[in-house]
């Protein structure tokens, strides 16, 4: 079968203008391809323009060369941050349906997913509580559930992890392999956790710093059902190892 191709990034480039108008060239001849149902992790140094990619592939930020083209009609972006921002006056289940009401898309089937959703994040017993009254995995989780419920053609999170300690971390690393595996959503994830990047990726993309460039992008061949387990496995070592040698360097 032939992969659909949902994203196509065209030696893509960014420079931005420093405060003290100095160049800086953040991205330079980026090339990737995005099929659907892929888990892209994008990983490297602090700096390197990971985040400026993901920006501008949602939207969010403009590219001075190359191109960019979405297959897909929409363009329907959804996008989760480091930090979750959720509307602290608003339940969880007002936060999950703000995106609908601000895309004018509430209506009897998108309302009824948004119930799903609150329940495959597992959040089912606190969809009336306030973000205050909840953990920070659990507000992460309600982010990622926000950010499904106007059906995104591709989901890009920034870090949603980074400030997590390790075991909820690892808790929101199967749910998110799981909401991945039944929704069929094609994700595109940063991450500085090579573990991570790992365990979640169908491929994960390893980008160079100054000018942020691609260094290069391995296939991650662990099948689709994985557990934390997998995490012990000769291959996920080797992968890892691998990954961490080539950041080394
Ligand atoms: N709005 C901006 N104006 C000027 N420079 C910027 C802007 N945004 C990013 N940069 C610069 O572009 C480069 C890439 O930044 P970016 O945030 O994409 O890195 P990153 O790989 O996400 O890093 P981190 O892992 O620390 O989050 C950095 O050198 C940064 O200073
Ligand atoms: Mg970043």
């Amino acid at each position: 079968m032939k992969e659909k191709v949902v994203v196509a990034v065209k030696d893509l480039g960014k420079t931005f203008i420093s405060n003290t108008k100095e160049k800086m060239t953040a991205l330079d001849k980026v090339n990737l391809t995005v099929n659907e149902g892929d888990f892209i992790s994008l990983i490297g140094p602090s700096g390197c323009g990971k985040s400026t990619l993901l920006r501008i592939i949602s939207g969010l930020e403009s590219h001075d060369t190359g191109s960019l083209t979405f297959t897909s009609e929409d363009e329907n972006n959804g996008f989760v941050f480091q930090d979750s921002v959720l509307f602290p006056w608003k339940t969880v289940y007002q936060n999950v349906v703000f995106p609908l009401e601000i895309k004018k898309q509430k209506t009897k089937e998108t309302l009824a997913k948004v119930d799903e959703l609150i329940e495959m994040v597992g959040l089912e017993k606190f969809r009336n509580s306030l973000p205050k009254e909840l953990s920070g995995g659990m507000k992460q989780r309600v982010s990622i559930a926000r950010s499904l419920s106007y059906n995104p053609t591709v989901l890009m999170m920034d870090e949603p992890f980074g400030a997590l300690d390790a075991m909820t971390r690892d808790t929101l690393n199967l749910e998110l392999s799981r909401i991945w595996k039944e929704s069929g959503k094609t994700i595109l994830f940063v991450t500085h956790d090579i573990d991570e990047a790992v365990f979640l990726s169908t491929k994960v993309v390893i980008m160079s710093p100054r000018p942020g460039t691609i260094k290069e992008i391995l296939p991650i061949d662990l099948g689709e059902d994985r557990d934390l387990a997998v995490r012990g496995s000769e291959k996920f070592i080797e992968y890892s190892n691998y990954l961490r040698g080539l950041l080394e360097h």
